[in-house]
């Protein structure tokens, strides 16, 4: 018969440096965790010139092939029943030369030895007993060897500096001898500093913290709900099913153990919340609790008042309060979803939040996962209508359609035949029924407001049912300005077309020092103001340049006025331009060179840009006038 046999290939070995992740850590916790396996108590690392020695005072080792021995071990029974060593951990220091001396023998692996070339054991002028390690590496820094050394029961000294010995669950824990383990469930926030940084410092963040003999592995299962919890399991060295997923020993096999263990986790945080004597489980779990043999009280009730909220930022829509002393068993849920349901959401929430009642109308939000619970069975309300009255305006804004009407309410039919029934000064439209009877939402918003809106909600209220803030536009404050300036434009409509002109001009007069009584304004731009102490200030538009320009480019502009202009006149116009330029040539342009009449004297040299014509001047351009309309 040919039969086949499971071998370790030698190439393996050329491998073995490849087996860990290579991180400083990972070397830190291997060389402790040998340690402490050797029963150390004491271990010393000193740092020099970038060789780091690690000397322990375990039982040393007497078999120095153990060393090389990838997937052997030396350690005894027991700890191979509770630990599983792998022999592969010492590998993580290759193809780093390693100088290990221990019971008065020493030998130097180099990078050849870690890969199968025979290494010459020699002898140690040292006669101490434990190992000692020597390497070169980065430096093992006292901050880096802390974390890593805290749980593992030895006193750890970095470069003549103690690092903290901490216990691993302090207090009262539940003991699992079937897991070879202790389990302690506490609160995330009640987790001291020590395991909160193991927490934190590891990348996926989890909040199982099991203590493998000082090496943490973290990892998430949440059994219950409700509660933020965090469990420590602290391995106590007796058999275990429990293994450490290899080579790089970062999480659990996925065995039955592990299954039995998160059984554990479960059946300690009931343990733990029966405890507490009150929680907020989830009514599946408050039954699962009873079906393990834990009594607990029905949960407190998880509420929420109101039925609308912002996720976690702004805008935000008009709150719904709790009066004081009104009981929760008063209060509405929303019925179960129907098509439509969210503008039903939307007008239950505005109705309780706007509308004025003799009775106060509550709704209150609970989530389906607390039904069974008596606290959690209210009267619900269903049937929603929106009453609106006359249109009087409707704009598209932002993402949605906002409709101003002369008046307003909102009706919700109660499950115990109360009816509650108020004007409000907005609504969601709910949409429009189909033929067979159907409300089909469409996502669009379109939002009926009454004038009294403006006075009555912030912008942002409104706006969060116009589609709110976007987070894929611009930044909040650019939407947010976007927003309120179409929503002031809206109710400035509103008022009448000529409003805008009207809010403009007393905006201009907002800032003016010392008030003002009236104001009036002339065509020709001369601003009269009798300001608010009586006085009367006169605003003249701003005069043009009275000196002629001298400058290069301020002839050029003067040049550019000196081309003709193409003027179309029919002849009674070109009769009265004639007469007017006779007149001028008479009265003004005889006895002086300069004009007497400032006023013309202005027209004529255009504010005192250019040189008026004088009188041979005007006699030319009156022939030219003639010849050209001839
Ligand atoms: N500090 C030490 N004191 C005594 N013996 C040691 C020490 N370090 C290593 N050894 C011996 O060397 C062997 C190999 O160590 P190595 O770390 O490679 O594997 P392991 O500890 O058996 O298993 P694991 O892969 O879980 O680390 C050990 O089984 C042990 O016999
Ligand atoms: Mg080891």
């Amino acid at each position: 018969m040919t039969t086949i046999k499971a071998t370790v290939n030698p190439r393996l070995l050329r491998k073995a440096s490849r087996l860990f992740t290579g991180t400083l850590a990972g070397r830190i916790i291997e060389i402790l965790q040998n340690a402490r396996r050797a029963g150390a108590t004491r271990v010393t690392i000193t740092n020099c010139d970038g060789e780091i020695t690690v000397r322990d005072d375990g039982r040393g080792i007497e078999d120095f092939q153990k060393l090389l021995d990838l997937g052997g071990s030396g350690w005894d029974p027991q700890l191979e029943a509770s630990e599983d060593p792998a022999g592969v951990g010492l590998f993580c220091l290759s193809p780093r030369p390693l100088l290990v001396e221990s019971h008065g023998q020493c030998v130097i692996i180099s990078a050849e030895g870690w890969t199968g070339k025979p290494m010459e054991i020699g002898k140690s002028a040292s006669a101490k007993t434990g190992t000692e390690l020597s390497f070169t590496d980065e430096p093992w820094t006292l901050d880096t060897v802390k974390p890593l050394a805290a749980f593992t029961g030895l006193d750890v000294t970095v470069d003549g500096q103690k690092c903290p010995k901490e216990q691993f669950i302090t207090g009262q824990s539940s003991h699992h001898p079937e897991l070879g383990c202790r389990i302690k469930v506490v609160r995330d926030n009640g987790l001291a500093m020590w395991r909160r940084s193991v927490v934190q410092s590891h990348e996926f963040g989890g909040n199982v913290l099991v203590n493998f003999h000082g090496q943490v592995i973290v990892f998430s299962y949440r059994p219950v709900g409700g509660h933020d919890l965090t469990y420590l399991v602290d391995m106590t060295g007796e058999t275990t099913g429990i293994r450490l997923m290899l080579p790089a020993r970062t999480c659990l096999v996925e065995n039955p153990a592990l299954a039995q263990l998160q059984a554990a986790l479960e059946l300690e945080a009931f343990k733990y919340l029966q405890g507490q004597k009150h929680h907020r489980l989830p009514y599946k779990q408050y039954l699962r609790a009873k079906e393990l043999g834990i009594a607990l009280p029905e949960a407190e009730p998880v509420y929420r008042v109101g039925l609308l909220w912002a996720n976690g930022g702004y805008p935000e829509p008009v709150e719904v309060a709790m009066p004081k002393g009104h009981a929760l068993s008063q209060c509405y849920r929303l019925a179960d979803s129907q098509e439509g349901d969210e503008s039903d959401e939307a007008n239950v929430h505005l109705l309780a939040a706007l509308g004025q009642f003799d009775q106060p109308f509550v709704p209150v939000d609970i989530g389906s996962e607390y039904d069974g619970y008596a606290w959690a069975k209210l009267p619900t309300v269903g049937r929603v209508e929106v009453t609106a009255g006359k249109k009087l305006q409707e704009t598209w804004i932002n993402s949605g359609t906002l409709i101003c009407v002369d008046a307003l309410a909102i009706t919700a039919h109660g499950s115990d035949g109360k009816v509650f029934r108020a004007a409000v000064c907005m609504a969601v439209k709910p949409p429009e029924p189909t033929k067979d009877g159907q409300r089909i939402w469409f996502g669009e918003s379109e939002v009926y407001v009454t004038p009294q809106a403006q006075q009555e909600l912030s912008n942002g209220e409104i706006w969060f049912h116009l589609g709110g803030y976007n987070d894929e536009g611009d930044t909040y404050e650019t939407q947010e300005y976007d927003f309120d300036k179409e929503l002031d434009a809206f109710w400035l409509a509103l008022a009448g077309p000529e409003e805008p002109l009207r809010c403009q001009l007393l905006d201009c007069l907002r800032d003016l020092a010392k008030g003002w009584q009236s104001v009036t304004i002339q065509p020709d731009g001369r601003v009269t103001i009798i300001q608010g102490d009586g006085i009367t200030k006169t605003l003249l538009p701003p005069k043009p340049a009275a000196t002629p320009a001298t400058s290069a480019a301020a002839g050029q502009t003067i040049a550019a006025r000196h081309e003709p202009t193409l003027l179309r006149v029919d002849a009674r116009e070109l009769a009265t331009i004639l007469a007017a330029l006779r007149y001028h040539q008479a009265e003004n342009l005889q006895d002086t060179a300069a004009i007497a009449d400032q006023a013309i004297s202005d027209i004529a040299s255009d504010g005192g840009t250019l040189k008026p014509l004088h009188s041979a001047e005007i006699d030319q351009l009156c022939q030219r006038l003639n010849l050209n309309n001839t």
